[in-house]
Parts: structure tokens; sequence; C-alpha cells
């Protein structure tokens, strides 16, 4: 049975990373509007790892006798001045999520609760990932002045990335 502490605390993380998704959706959209593909194509696949990783918390606290309690979803920003200050956000809301992340690895080591420890392990060395791929697009959008041929460059390298997860989405792919 997992302790009630930490399934609180799993149940508002669930509510973050579906906000993410919401976030890395909007961008998208955004970026679309911009016809920036790449870019969209990026915010896209972004969108749905986050949406994966809902539901890897989801069948966690399942899985571990616990009931998962969802609340609404905050509206997030619709627009964005440039891609690069769209990017700035997305590592600026990636720390935000290792600091969540973090949080609740402090209350579950806390609480004694060894098995949350180990899952929360996937999500710190994920985000290192996400923090390290946000800031290496913030630092080439910077080095190119965020427009012109090289904008346009960036923009058809992101088109190429292959998401990590498609549909359909089950915390138990990974
Ligand atoms: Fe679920 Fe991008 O952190």
């Amino acid at each position: 049975m997992i302790n009630k502490k930490v399934e609180k605390a799993i149940n508002v993380q669930i509510n973050a990373e579906l906000y993410s998704s919401y976030l890395y959706l909007s961008m998208a959209s955004d970026m679309e509007g911009k016809s920036l593909q790449g870019f969209a194509h990026w915010m896209k696949s972004q969108a749905q790892e986050e949406l994966f990783h809902a539901m890897k918390m989801y069948d966690y606290v399942a899985e571990r006798g616990g009931r998962v309690t969802l609340k609404a979803i905050e509206g997030p920003q619709i627009a964005w001045k440039t891609p690069l200050a769209m990017a700035e956000h997305v590592y600026k809301h990636e720390q935000l999520v290792t600091s969540l992340i973090n949080a609740i690895m402090d209350l579950a080591i806390k609480e004694k609760d060894h098995a949350t420890v180990n899952f929360l392990q996937w999500f710190v060395k994920e985000q290192v990932e996400e923090e390290s791929s946000a800031d290496d697009i913030v630092q080439k959008l910077k080095l190119i002045g965020g427009k012109g041929d090289g904008l346009f460059m960036i923009d058809k390298e992101l088109a190429t990335r292959i998401p990590l997860f498609t549909f359909p989405l089950s915390g138990a792919q990974a």
C-alpha cells in the first residue's frame, strides 16, 4: 500500500505533468501558426512525453493500491514572441519540474518509502535529459541570433527528431 503523503504528492505531480503536456501542445500550436513546422514537431513530441510521464505515475499509484484523483488543468500561455523565448520557457519549465520531482523524492526518503524512491529514480534521470535537450536548443538559437537562415536550419533539424514515445500511451512501456 502506498504511503498517503506520497500518494498525494504524486497526484499533484500527475497534474503538473498533464499541465506540461498542455503547455507544450500550446507551444506547438503557436509554432504551427508561425510556419515553423520543425519547432511544432518538437513540441508535439514533448507534449506526448509529458503524457507518458503522467501515465507512468498513474500506473504506479494504481499498482501500489493507491487512488489517482484528477484536478482541473490550468490553461497555458498561448503565444511566444520568438522561438528563442519559447525555448527559454521550456528550459525554465523543465528546471521547475526537476525541483518538483526532487521534492517528492525528498518526501519519499523522509517517509522511508523505498519503492517510490526507486520509482522516482527514472524521473530524476529523465529530468537531466529534459533540461539538457531544452538548453541545447536555447544555446543554438542564441548562437544564430534567433532568426534568418540559422533559424530555418534549426527548424529543419527539429523536424527530423523521432518522438521517443508514440500512441497508445501506457506507463508500462518503459
Ligand atoms: Fe515530465 Fe518534461 O518533465
